[in-house]
């Protein structure tokens, strides 16, 4: 496939300025390749693709040293340089690409190939750069009937009919997607592991699945399986998955050799144990360290990991009861156990204490486990964000969440210090995040939301690039080098969490969506029901009370700066007002609006705003390709009818509940 939305931010177009192509194409006349492995014959296939596209010039891939070319090197005692870090530098007609292991080859290809695509001089491609994150890592939630757990965005690339795919092409232009912006680890399988996936650890699967990871092995990507913690019961071994039994120990050390058998380098286990009805150590009075630590015993020997993760909560709540706190839950459950963890399982973590929705506070987990490995959790896919159906571009949040101060150490604390391994130096770290990709045409359903999953990796690699940065490489290489097209694309991108924020769940109180699939508004949709997830809207207010003196005490879970911040009404910011508090409709925000105007307003803005993206993508017509500008603009012209629904679902609910009149008298039904 060579369709440009197929291409995503890999267009390679041909470079237009004379003055860089004059400049590109000295060096790329050759590819001198002095080491043979996957991962640096990918990055010179890459390059050679890329050359030809970019330039028209079929370099030869060689092993000796050229008098001009791209040459690509392993220099093991370069101690600047980590494993995956690269050094450019140009020496003459030569562009030396330096790293200590192949994968260095392979970023540094990607990163020159990004420099050439956004049209930077040579001199500016040059330098050294290492990964902040040891961990970058995409989680799939397909299923192997091809479906796709909170998938929006077609079928599942892997899987079809209950077998593995044979299109094995799609699968490296992923990885080839991947690997461009950093990411290096891969699970392949939804994480609420059924049936037939129960299998893939066995003789039954394990031949596709090395296949699989034979083509990520190629692109510096490690591949990771989900697993069924009753496994030795669900695959008839055994009659018990206690993990203290040693007969089930020993099960799981005959299983991960198994598995190394066929994938060397596997990367390990991802676990959802006693989380949403999935089998887990409580079943036996076990507690998770029990129950991850065996399964890191048996992967140890292998250098396999164990990624825990921390979604565990009571998912059977009566909603009478205004005790129990799900946003309580993470802490609640894994703090206590810091310490007694293995050194080589660590804790994924979702960003916020609740589940992805379009605004939470940060989960207070981080920095609160100095001796446990900790990984933090993103969502790619826009299960609650609008399902890319809604334009809503999430490097702004992921930005704000990395960059929060947990004041775990004192301030400056932040919590990309804690996921990138620095504040307590963890042997392993980093930063997950469930994909967003299908088999649609464009991989992303939305042509705009390939900026998420490219801006979700870039800042796997580097969280301190800017969010605009990022859109305007991610612009630039996706649409090509018309500066004010790109301006008006990355204004589009960087008004649009606002936007959708606007229209939905106001002041951090969520969940305001239609159950099960989460698509629309529904208000009182989750609010009798066994989630957890509550408003508590009545006709005199709205919000949950987490204070320590009236509420759940979850303000508590917090470092004493965060604790005070949040569990004051006074300081706590609007955005997350009816998270932590439960206000009267007439409370007066710091903005100087009442909440119930504030709600009014937001959603009377949110919807005229996603009228005006329609608008002003139409000022792009013709510097967009037709495919790609169709596309975008069917899914911006549904987002804006849709808008308006939430807009008066949102606002009609409220009207009725608290009786108080719109001031500017605008149309409520
Ligand atoms: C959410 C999501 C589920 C998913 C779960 C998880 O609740 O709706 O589909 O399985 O998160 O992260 O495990």
């Amino acid at each position: 496939q060579t369709s440009k939305s197929y291409k995503c931010w890999l267009q390679y177009d041909a470079v237009v300025n004379q003055q860089r192509k004059e400049e590109y194409s000295v060096i790329a006349k050759v590819i001198s390749k002095q080491l043979d492995s996957p991962a640096a014959d990918a990055a010179a296939a890459e390059l050679k693709m890329a050359f030809e596209s970019m330039l028209g010039i079929h370099a030869e891939v060689k092993h000796e040293k050229p008098e001009a070319g791209v040459l690509l090197s392993i220099a093991e005692s370069a101690d600047y340089l980590t494993d995956e870090g690269f050094e450019i530098k140009k020496e003459g007609s030569r562009l030396l690409i330096t790293g200590k292991t192949d994968k260095g080859l392979l970023y540094g290809a990607f990163h020159l190939l990004r420099g050439m695509q956004t049209g930077e001089p040579l001199a500016k491609i040059e330098g050294i750069q290492n990964p902040a994150n040891p961990l970058r890592m995409i989680n799939q939630w397909d299923n192997i009937d091809g479906s796709i757990e909170r998938g929006y965005a077609g079928a599942s690339i892997f899987y079809e009919n209950n077998e593995f795919t044979k299109d094995l092409g799609r699968i490296q232009d992923y990885a080839r997607l991947l690997a461009s912006v950093g990411i290096n680890g891969v699970s392949i399988n939804n994480v609420n592991v059924h049936k037939i996936e129960t299998d893939m650890i066995t003789s039954v699967l394990l031949p596709d699945v090395a296949k699989i990871a034979d083509i990520f092995r190629q692109y510096g990507i490690r591949l990771f399986l989900s697993v069924n913690f009753a496994s030795p019961i669900e695959l008839g071994d055994l009659k018990t998955a206690d993990p203290l039994e040693e007969s089930v120990r020993q099960w799981w050390k005959n299983k991960a050799e198994e598995v190394y058998t066929y994938i060397p380098d596997f990367g390990g286990f991802v676990v959802k144990a006693d989380s949403e009805h999935r089998p887990g150590p409580f079943t036996y009075g076990r507690n998770h360290a029990d129950g991850s630590n065996m399964l890191a015993e048996a992967l140890a020997p292998f250098g396999g990991l164990v990624i825990w993760r921390c979604f565990v909560y009571n998912c059977m709540q009566d909603w009478r009861d205004r005790k129990t706190d799900r946003a309580r839950a993470a802490y609640d459950h894994f703090e206590p156990l810091d310490g007694q963890f293995l050194d080589n399982v660590i804790l994924q973590i979702k960003n916020g204490p609740m589940d992805f929705q379009v605004r939470e506070p940060v989960t207070p987990l981080f920095g609160a486990m100095p001796k446990t490995n900790q990984v933090i959790e993103f969502q790619v896919t826009q299960e609650y964000t609008g399902q890319q159906r809604h334009l809503c571009y999430l490097v702004p949040q992921w930005k704000e969440v990395l960059n929060f101060d947990t004041y775990a150490k004192g301030k400056g604390s932040a919590v990309k210090q804690v996921v990138d391994g620095s504040m307590y130096e963890y042997k392993h770290s980093g930063i997950a995040a469930v994909s967003n990709i299908g088999n649609d045409e464009n991989w992303t359903g939305h042509t705009l939301a390939q900026a998420n999953f490219y801006g979700y990796g870039r800042l796997t690699w580097n969280p301190e690039l800017s969010s605009e940065d990022i859109a305007k490489e991610w612009i630039s290489q996706t649409f090509g080098p018309d500066e004010s097209m790109q301006q008006v694309i990355s204004h589009m991108l960087h008004d649009s969490w606002p936007i959708y924020e606007s229209y939905t769940a106001p002041l951090g109180v969520g969940w305001m969506v239609n159950p099960e699939h989460h698509y629309g508004p529904n208000v009182d949709g989750y609010e009798y029901s066994v989630w957890g997830t509550y408003h508590f809207a009545d006709c005199n207010g709205i919000g949950v009370d987490r204070t320590i003196e009236s509420g759940t005490g979850y303000t508590s879970q917090y470092f004493k700066e965060n604790e005070r911040y949040y569990n004051s009404i006074d300081t706590c910011p609007d955005n997350l007002l009816l998270f932590f508090h439960h206000v009267p409709y007439t409370h007066v925000l710091k903005s100087g609006e009442t909440v119930i105007q504030h709600i009014y307003n937001t959603h009377f803005e949110g919807a005229d705003e996603a009228a005006n993206l329609v608008e002003t993508w139409c000022s792009l017509k013709d510097r967009i390709d037709p495919q790609r500008f169709d596309a975008v603009l069917k899914r911006l012209e549904e987002q804006a009818e849709h808008s308006k629904q939430w807009r008066d679902r949102i606002n009609t609910y409220f009207y009725r509940k608290s009786g108080i009149e719109d001031k500017q008298k605008r149309t409520i039904y």
